[in-house]
């Protein structure tokens, strides 16, 4: 059933390009039209929408933390991402033009589910973007929007993530399309965009070699660390997230500007420190701050994995190990740059002898508080 692959987590890393287009099969029209009637909320709700909150555990808050850039640059709702472990414990401000967004590829993880029905009784409309059909969250939500990244085997999650991320697009997209923003050429641009981004997660699938070599002779370290800014920031937790649970190793994410406000002082000699850079283009001033926290990290010795688009040459004289991936559009780039991270976390996990498929003290799906 694991298909010739080692384990159920190689196979569904690479089961991620056909996730993602089964995720947006039949939701783009020929015209670059998004269709979402499936979503039962109406246009006329999703009008009034005038704040989001997203509430999600683990990787899925991951998904959440990227879909905040993404909902507030298209379609300019403000929106916000929270555990959604902390959610109700703060007493939250919700009505009834709050749209909350609940991501779980389970659809049973407790935290989020009670998360949801807080925000319900306090008279907000919940969407889940969920991956298993039937389950309690989207039973419970007023409306579900279904990733098809098909079952989820492996504990850590990995084509769910990617799924998770596209929903999230698109549900930022459709507000966007529905609301009409300044935005509408670059909507439909993007739209074109993440119908072929299926091909760029292949083609980084296919130049992992040297990212698995790498992974094998970290495998003695202590601790790894990742650094990111934007939506490269939550990748890096991403990574960090995959790192400790498979490979049982000390590893942090930090959003690379907060690296002189404290951080910078873990760098000593040798460490190995993940850097996912953002696109050169359009965003070139974080580009050139991150290129400048790298040559400050490595002249502190710091041993530098830069994760960088294709053409980014920036970057090359400061890269002690330089992975490539597709040049990409700013807010999609998490979908392509994920995937090496994935691929080292399992590669090290399994230099180290670990069962990378049932972590220890980890289950798949986490139904208590
Ligand atoms: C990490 C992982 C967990 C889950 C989290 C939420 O690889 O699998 O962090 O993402 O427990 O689970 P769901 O999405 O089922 O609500």
């Amino acid at each position: 059933e694991k298909g010739g692959y080692a384990s159920f987590m190689l196979k569904e890393i690479a089961e991620q390009p056909k996730a993602v287009t089964d995720t947006l099969l039949g939701r783009i029209d020929p015209e670059g039209t998004l269709h979402l009637d499936e979503v039962r909320i109406t246009r006329g709700e999703l009008r009034e929408v005038d704040k989001v909150v997203i509430v999600a555990c683990g990787t899925a808050y991951h998904a959440g933390m990227i879909a905040k850039y993404a909902i507030e640059h298209w379609t300019r709702i403000p929106c916000e991402t929270e555990l959604a472990s902390e959610f109700r414990y703060r007493d939250p401000i919700l009505d009834p033009h709050t749209l909350v967004v609940a991501i779980s590829q389970s659809g049973e993880t407790m935290d989020t589910l009670m998360a949801l029905r807080h925000a319900r009784e306090q008279g907000a409309k919940v969407l889940a973007i969920c991956n298993t059909n039937g389950s309690t969250i989207p039973r419970e939500s007023d409306a579900v929007l279904y990733t098809h990244a098909g079952p989820e085997v492996a504990v850590a999650s990995t084509k769910a993530f990617l799924t998770q991320l596209v929903a999230c697009y698109l549900v930022a997209l459709y507000l966007g399309q529905v609301r009409g923003t300044k935005w509408g050429d670059e909507i439909r641009t993007v739209i074109r965009q993440l119908s072929e981004i299926s091909g760029s997660v292949e083609r980084v699938l296919e130049t992992m070699e040297p990212v698995r070599e790498l992974a094998r002779s970290l495998a003695s370290h202590d601790t790894v660390l990742f650094l990111g800014r934007h939506v490269g920031f939550p990748v890096a937790l991403e990574g960090a997230l995959k790192l400790k649970e498979l490979a049982y190793m000390h590893a942090e994410g930090f959003a690379a500007g907060e690296l002189k406000h404290g951080p910078i002082a873990l760098i000593e000699d040798g460490v190995p420190v993940v850097v996912v850079v953002p696109s050169p283009a359009g965003r070139s001033v974080l580009h050139g701050k991150i290129v400048s926290n790298i040559q400050e990290i490595r002249a502190r010795g710091a041993r530098t994995v830069v994760i960088a688009e294709e053409g980014d040459e920036e970057v090359v004289p400061y890269a002690d190990h330089l992975i490539r991936i597709p040049a990409t559009p700013t807010l999609l780039q998490p979908l392509v740059a994920t995937v090496p991270l994935q691929v080292f976390a399992c590669e090290l996990a399994t230099a180290r002898g670990n069962e990378v498929d049932q972590p220890r003290n980890l289950a798949k799906s986490v139904t208590v508080e």
